[in-house]
């Protein structure tokens, strides 16, 4: 009898902890929610108690270092036409959504996918990234006529050219030059720059530390312990914000006894800015823009603009192309800067730049939290899961692209499918600076191709993709003057 016990029992065990999560999530959406008409969840697995799928997540980003075949797996094991996949990762019960029109779905469905920062704390809670309503609505018109449209661009433009310039010079007296590294410097001047008029120098390096702990501390696991990069994240914001807070009150002072001048950068658009009622925002509130605007500026063009370096190594015949436009303005001008105007009628530079953003995938995710139960195509995401739009697999999907993972300018000859480019995401949330990035890459590269040639010292180096993709080598390169 015994025997008969536990022949029978482990087994039954044995497939109830394996099967754990999706049983009692399926339990609990049943009988909760059976009023709601469609009540059976999004195909896919949930995994163990607890932890869920996430070490098969990982799996795939940190070991096979093929993140999309975390998604190939489950189109070969489930149905894929709706475009999405319940599981369970990080500690969440969690919708995965990877095909254009379902990703479509959530964007319009403005009212029942709340955006969601992990570890919003250390982004700021009262920024444009994590407000809503009328708040986003007024912070994100600021945003854009501040840094989106085309007179900011124009004084953008000229405002970050010289440190390129220096920057690169400076390169080709190295004999090798991590690439990632050093463009995030010139990056985090620029962009420091024009946020907050803060010039290059110590204060700057502080400032660049302490974001470099924060965008780690926001992509980890909230762990609020010593050694743990969100304890970390967390240090570093609080010295980056008394950094910011005492730029702020250094700026009220001279205002208070007469003595300020026009800045014009965003921080000073934020001290004056007002909603209806000719209410201003807070302290906490102008710096926790700024933190949200510098953690999603600067990394993100970082990145972008390192995977320009790395590919243009690696495709000689689309640098050359590239370089042949690039020239034939540099002998049309006198100066040596140029203007946002010229730089974006480039067309094969900004289909580089295009093709670039596409492949890096730099926002490989965007998080939605459900604010209710929603129903799509007949099956219903319960509310409060976590809802992860896996836009990096829209951008590496044959079914969109044709040969994906090559680096192809040329195929933006052809407008792409409708909703298949997501790179600044989608809706009302929509990147607000997605000009201003593209225009950094594209400044970058005129200067780049017109003054030097360059070679990749690791071209096989691994690529890894967590917390961001990039080479192992952070892409090292040795670059000489043409
Ligand atoms: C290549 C570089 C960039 C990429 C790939 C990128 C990507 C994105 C994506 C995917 C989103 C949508 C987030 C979501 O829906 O949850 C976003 C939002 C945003 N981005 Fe960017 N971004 C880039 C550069 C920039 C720059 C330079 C700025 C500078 C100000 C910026 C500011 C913002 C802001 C403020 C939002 C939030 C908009 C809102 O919530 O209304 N981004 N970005």
């Amino acid at each position: 009898m015994w025997l008969a016990v536990v022949l029978g029992a482990v087994p039954l065990l044995m497939w109830l902890f394996w099967q754990w999560n999706d049983v009692w999530y399926r339990l609990v959406t049943a009988t909760l929610r059976s009023s709601e008409g469609g009540t059976s969840l999004p195909p896919g697995y949930m995994g163990l108690p607890v932890i869920g799928e996430t070490f098969t997540f990982l799996w795939y980003f940190k070991f096979l270092r093929r993140p999309d075949d975390y998604i190939n797996s489950k189109r070969r094991r489930f149905d894929d036409e709706i475009g999405m996949y319940r599981t369970h990762l990080f500690g969440r019960p969690s919708v995965i959504v990877f095909s254009p029109s379902a990703t479509k779905f959530v964007y319009r469905a403005n009212e029942s996918f709340k955006t969601e920062w992990p570890n919003v704390e250390l982004v700021g809670k009262t920024s444009v990234v994590a407000v809503h309503g009328k708040a986003h609505a007024r912070l994100r018109t600021f945003v854009t006529r501040s840094v989106n449209q085309p007179e900011a661009l124009r004084r953008i433009a000229a405002t970050v050219q010289p440190r390129m310039i220096s920057a690169l010079d400076s390169w080709a007296k190295c004999p090798t030059v991590t690439s990632y590294k050093e463009i995030k410097k010139v990056t985090f001047e620029n962009i420091g720059m024009f946020f907050a008029s803060f010039k290059p120098g110590p204060s700057l390096d502080l400032l660049s530390e302490y974001f470099h702990g924060l965008v780690s501390g926001v992509r980890s696991y909230p762990m609020n312990i010593p050694g743990f990069a969100y304890y970390h994240g967390l240090q570093c914001r609080k010295k980056a914000m008394a950094i910011l807070e005492e730029e702020l009150k250094k700026r009220k002072n001279k205002f208070e006894d007469g003595s300020s001048e026009s800045v014009n950068d965003l921080m000073d658009g934020l001290m004056k800015l007002k909603d209806e009622e000719g209410g201003q925002l807070s302290d906490i509130e102008i710096i926790d823009n700024i933190v949200s605007l510098l953690l999603g500026g600067y990394e993100s063009t970082t990145l972008s603009t390192m995977w320009a370096v790395y590919y243009l190594a690696k495709y000689p015949k689309v640098l050359q192309k590239l370089r042949d436009e690039t020239m034939a303005l540099k002998s049309s001008k006198s100066e040596q800067f140029v203007t946002s105007e010229e730089v974006l009628k480039m067309k094969y530079t900004m289909k580089v730049v295009d093709e670039t953003i596409r492949l890096a995938n730099v926002s490989p995710f965007l998080f939605r939290t459900t604010t209710k139960d929603v129903t799509y195509k007949g099956c219903t995401i319960p509310e409060g899961w976590n809802v992860m739009l896996w836009i990096r697999y829209i951008h590496t999907d044959p079914e969109n692209f044709n040969d994906p993972l090559s680096f192809n300018p040329d195929r933006w000859d052809v407008p792409m499918a409708p909703g298949t480019y997501q790179v600044f995401g989608g809706g009302s949330r929509i990147c607000a600076g997605n000009m201003l990035a593209r225009l950094q890459v594209a400044i970058f590269l005129y200067h780049l191709t017109t003054g030097y040639t360059w070679k990749l010292v690791n071209p096989d180096a691994k690529v890894k993709y967590l917390s961001n993709p990039k080479p192992e080598d952070g892409a090292e390169i040795s670059i000489e003057k043409l």
